[in-house]
């Protein structure tokens, strides 16, 4: 990670302003868990996700910290500040992957990936905004303020997620909705677009395919959270695809829109390190702070326990005589040398218990923050037992600070307890068994919350489970010392995340890991249950030995390879390059080498990444050996490397070498088989059902296409595009069949501005019947077929059945015909264009276009630019349709000088109405239509 001065000095304020520690146990315990604990002893691994900052699970061309950063203002961007629901950072972006608004991979994997974060007590919302914080500071950026106690909604929000194609003045009124001023909107924006880039196969219209590495090109020219999305802008050399590039021809220089919107004001703030570390700071944590506040109230800011109780587990033993005590207490060492930490406990009746010491059983650390656990394996007697404890913990100067959970102790209830010994889970069985104090009276019950898959019910499948709890009455068995035994038994589909407790009466053990337990159950009920401190006490002396025994080393040699030492990473690229596997849970050096089989090196950094290569990467050079000082997940005996650092191994034996060649040949094939494929199957499609139409071709509308027939000229729907379950962009060989192929399975599909491919299963409400000859823009990739216009889609439905929406009087099969023989020859496109939609064979004045009618030839004004609410030029193919949705929301809109087209809701002074002839251009779109001429404006107004 890299900190500049800057960051180093906010998080010395950020931590300096002593934030009273929450008293434990609290409702943030498991978010700020995930948010502390990314390695090491009982690390969560949230942050590993996104570590290093250019770090992706998912291969080359993705960004995980910028997936993060972009779903944290997607998942944002649906709210409205004003009215009604009032939405926010509340999960809704699980069921909106289908709206057309949330385009691209990373909005999936992220999601699949805090859904296996997500339970009762942490919330996808949550998980989201943590999410933000995360990928701001692994990329170097300001400390984002967190809070917790976000609540998921459950079901998706309205649409509003601003796109590319926006105007100026959308992007403005959609921001006020969330509650941001344009100065606010400018700032999200820099912050958010100084991670990440764009996917040229999401957005072929902004990043031309084939043009950069991975298709994937960067906002600015660095990965780390960074001013360079704004000096880049300012100072040059720009290289945003979202300011330059062809996303300005295509009008979708969204960046560009939005950071002229106060002239360049903001961002020329945003120029100085300090100001944007701080300018982000302030907006990111207001964007994941939108919440509904009907609903939500948010906790303070979540700073790490200077002491956190962990793991905590009152297990009855043999006889009933005694209580094991386990756990660990967490101590932050970030600003504190430990030498010893003890606890101090009070018995049940609340008297003087005694002291317990306690051993390491490990570290961990978090962005910026180190810990160390100290194991607690305790027998105390049953009957005067525990109820609450301070923590005592000595400096290696001799210091002695006390913490006591803000006065009162940190509480631990012997009532109703677990015995994890005796539960088990097998056979998709979780059977429980719990010790209750003979003095409790209410009935006990067992809570198993499982994580249900979101497969039925609803047309958008979340790939977030459900959390379905099923709660039974546990049933009473033998009376053992001053407790009775409980058991209980509930079946489950799935272990994964799931979670138990038992309870009774405001007595509870709970929010137990099922996955802790073992699969060999003891007999229910009348069985005391046997000793069973050695389960317990193995677990810690195995940590503790796992510090300590001496064979916990660099591992000389793993099969054919040796250690050749601790390696950082290459200079702008990985150390090994060729291949690479995560497992974060089990992995060990034997895995890796294993995964790594044939590459002539291997290396396992951050205890979980391993990666394989035949030559070292530029830059990587040996570091010191104790900086590899992570342990192996899944071998306490081994080291695994640690961030930036690679245990390296290098292939010394020449044993497996034919194998090498075999296997590197066969693992390349695999990796670059990623991309291509659909095109041919595309061509293949529509070279046979487009020849098996007309020997004799001519451009006309195509009455069937694969199984589907045409249903009419379409416009977009209000708010939502027409077709909004899929959609495929190809602007340079789109036909009717790719689309009809790509949207196999839904009942429409639509083509759009000659390259757009939508899907859906229903004609979204607002997108209505618009004459044929809208639809004049000709298919890239096959010229005798159309393929819609600016908001206008060519539209099909599954089925041969002529269709009553057709607007031609005559039937469907002699329109057909008709224009197939009025068409000789396709030697001129612009005649066969012409000829094609008989109702318009000269260019003329449009009196409507879509909602819009006909304003009059206006001149430009004085010193100012009649329409200033947005523009957006394109030569090359401008018509009146596409200013007329480039200004959707507008009053006013108009096209110039052939292919500039402005919007505004006034006429600014001086502007004025002038001879109708004076607009004389043809529209480079559309030959049909006249878009203005030289300080002329083909004037359109929403009457
Ligand atoms: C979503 O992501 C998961 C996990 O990476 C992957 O298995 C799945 O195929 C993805 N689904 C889609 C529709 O991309
Ligand atoms: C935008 O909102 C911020 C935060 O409320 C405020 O400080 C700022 O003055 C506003 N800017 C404008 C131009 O209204
Ligand atoms: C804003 O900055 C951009 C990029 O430097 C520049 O092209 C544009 O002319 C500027 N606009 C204003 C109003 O200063
Ligand atoms: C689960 O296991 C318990 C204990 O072996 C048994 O009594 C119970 O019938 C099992 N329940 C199911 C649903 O299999
Ligand atoms: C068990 O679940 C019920 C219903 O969800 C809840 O009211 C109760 O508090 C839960 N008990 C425990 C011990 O988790």
């Amino acid at each position: 990670m890299k900190l500049c001065p800057t960051t180093l000095g906010l998080v010395a304020m950020f931590l300096g302003l002593g934030e009273a520690q929450v008293t434990w146990p609290n409702a943030i315990d498991e978010l700020e868990d995930v948010m502390f604990l990314n390695s090491g002893y009982r690390s969560r691994g949230f942050g590993t996700h996104v570590t290093p900052c250019s770090f992706s699970e998912f291969g080359a061309g993705r960004n995980t910290a910028a997936e993060w950063l972009r779903i944290g203002f997607h998942d944002m961007a649906t709210t409205n500040a004003f009215v009604g629901t009032h939405g926010g950072v509340d999960g809704s972006i699980q069921f909106e992957l289908n709206d057309g608004e949330n385009i691209g991979l990373g909005f999936n994997t992220t999601l699949h990936t805090y859904a296996n974060f997500f339970n009762s007590k942490l919330s996808i919302g949550d998980l989201v905004a943590l999410g933000v914080y995360a990928s701001t500071r692994t990329c170097g950026g300001p400390i984002i303020p967190m809070r917790g106690g976000r609540i998921d909604v459950t079901v998706a929000g309205p649409i509003g997620v601003p796109q590319p194609q926006n105007g100026q003045g959308i992007f403005i009124n959609q921001f006020t909705r969330m509650g941001f001023n344009t100065t606010d909107m400018i700032k999200m924006t820099a912050c958010g677009h100084t991670l990440g880039g764009v996917h040229a196969g999401d957005f072929n219209n902004i990043v031309a395919p084939g043009t950069v590495a991975n298709d994937f090109q960067l906002f600015d020219n660095t990965l780390e959270f960074d001013n360079a999305i704004a000096t880049r802008y300012v100072s040059g050399p720009d290289t945003d695809p979202l300011v330059v590039g062809i996303s300005v021809a295509n009008t979708r220089n969204s960046d560009f829109a939005v950071f002229t919107a106060d002239k360049n004001v903001t961002i020329q703030a945003m120029t100085d390190a300090a100001t944007f570390n701080s300018m982000c700071q302030d907006i990111l944590q207001r964007m994941i702070e939108t919440v509904d506040p009907s609903i939500v109230t948010l906790s303070p800011i979540i700073a790490p326990y200077e002491v956190k109780p962990e793991g905590l587990q009152l297990t009855l033993l043999s006889g009933g005589a005694t209580i094991s005590f386990t756990g660990d207490i967490r101590v932050r060492t970030t600003t504190r040398s430990v030498s010893s930490v003890s606890i101090t406990y009070l018995d049940r009746t609340g008297a003087a218990g005694g002291t317990i010491t306690t051993a390491v059983s490990g570290t961990a650390s978090g962005f910026d923050d180190s810990f160390t656990f100290y194991g607690i394996n305790a027998n105390i007697p049953a009957s005067s037992s525990i109820s609450s404890f301070t923590v005592v913990v000595t400096g290696t100067s001799g210091t002695i600070e006390t913490f006591n959970n803000n006065g009162a102790g940190f509480p631990i209830s012997d009532s109703v307890i677990v015995q994890t010994p005796q539960s088990c889970l097998s056979n998709g069985n979780l059977t429980v068994l719990a010790a209750v104090r003979a003095t409790v009276t209410t009935p006990v019950s067992l809570n198993v919350t499982e994580k249900v898959p979101r497969t039925a019910g609803s047309p958008i499948v979340s790939p977030v489970p459900s959390l379905v709890t099923t709660s039974t009455t546990m049933v009473k068995g033998a009376a053992v010392g001053p407790y009775n035994i409980y058991s209980g038994s509930v079946s489950y589909s799935s272990s994964s995340g799931l979670k138990y407790g038992v309870g009774s009466g405001t007595f509870a053990d709970s929010f137990k890991d099922a996955s802790a337990l073992g699969t060999a159950c003891s007999p229910l009920g009348t069985t005391l249950p046997s000793s069973t401190s050695s389960s317990t006490s193995s677990k810690t002396s195995t940590s503790s030995s796992a510090t300590a025994t001496p064979t916990l080393a660099h591992k000389a040699t793993v099969g054919p390879y040796s250690y050749l030492g601790c390696y950082t990473e290459g200079v702008g690229v990985r150390a090994l390059s060729s291949a690479a596997f995560y497992n974060y849970t089990g992995m060990t050096i034997e895995q890796c080498m294993s995964d790594c089989s044939g590459y002539s090196y291997f290396g396992v950094e951050y205890g979980g990444e391993c990666y394989c290569g035949n030559a070292l990467g530029t830059g990587s050079i040996l570091a010191a050996l104790s900086d590899c000082s992570f342990i192996c997940p899944g071998n306490a005996f081994e080291y695994c490397g640690a961030g930036n650092r690679l245990e390296m191994y290098e292939l010394t034996s020449l044993v497996s070498s034919s194998s090498v060649v075999q296997s590197t040949t066969s693992k390349t094939s695999s990796l670059s088989s990623v991309a291509s494929s659909t095109s041919t199957t595309k061509t293949v499609t529509s070279t046979s059902s487009s020849s098996s139409v007309a020997p004799s071709q001519t451009l006309g509308i195509k009455q069937t296409v694969a199984g589907y027939t045409f249903q009419g000229c379409y416009t977009e729907a209000t708010n939502i595009r027409a077709l909004s379950s899929a959609s495929f962009y190809d602007y340079t060989a789109m036909t009717l069949e790719a689309c009809a192929a790509d949207c196999v399975g839904y009942t429409y599909f639509g083509v759009e501005y000659a390259g757009e491919c939508y899907c859906g299963n229903v004609i979204n409400t607002g997108s209505v019947l618009a004459a044929a000859s809208d639809c004049s823009m000709v298919c890239p990739g096959n010229e005798f077929e159309y393929c819609g216009a600016g908001n206008r889609l060519e539209m099909y439905k599954i089925g041969t059945v002529t269709v009553s929406t057709s607007s031609s009087s005559t039937s469907s099969t002699s329109t057909s015909s008709t224009l197939s023989t009025v068409v000789s020859s396709s030697t001129s496109k612009t005649s066969t264009t012409t000829t094609a939609k008989p109702t318009q064979t000269a260019p003329a004045i449009k009196p409507v276009i879509g909602s819009y009618k006909y304003y009059g030839c206006q001149t430009e004004g004085t010193n100012i630019r009649a329409l200033t609410g947005a523009s957006f030029y394109n030569y090359t193919s401008m018509n009146l349709e596409m200013c007329a949705s480039n200004c959707a929301g507008y009053k006013y809109w108009g096209v110039e000088y052939g292919g500039e087209c402005y919007c505004g809701n006034a006429w600014n002074t001086g502007s004025v109405n002038a001879t109708a002839s004076d607009c004389s251009f043809l529209c480079p779109g559309n030959s049909l239509e006249y878009c203005g001429a030289g300080n002329r404006l083909s004037a359109y107004y929403l009457p």
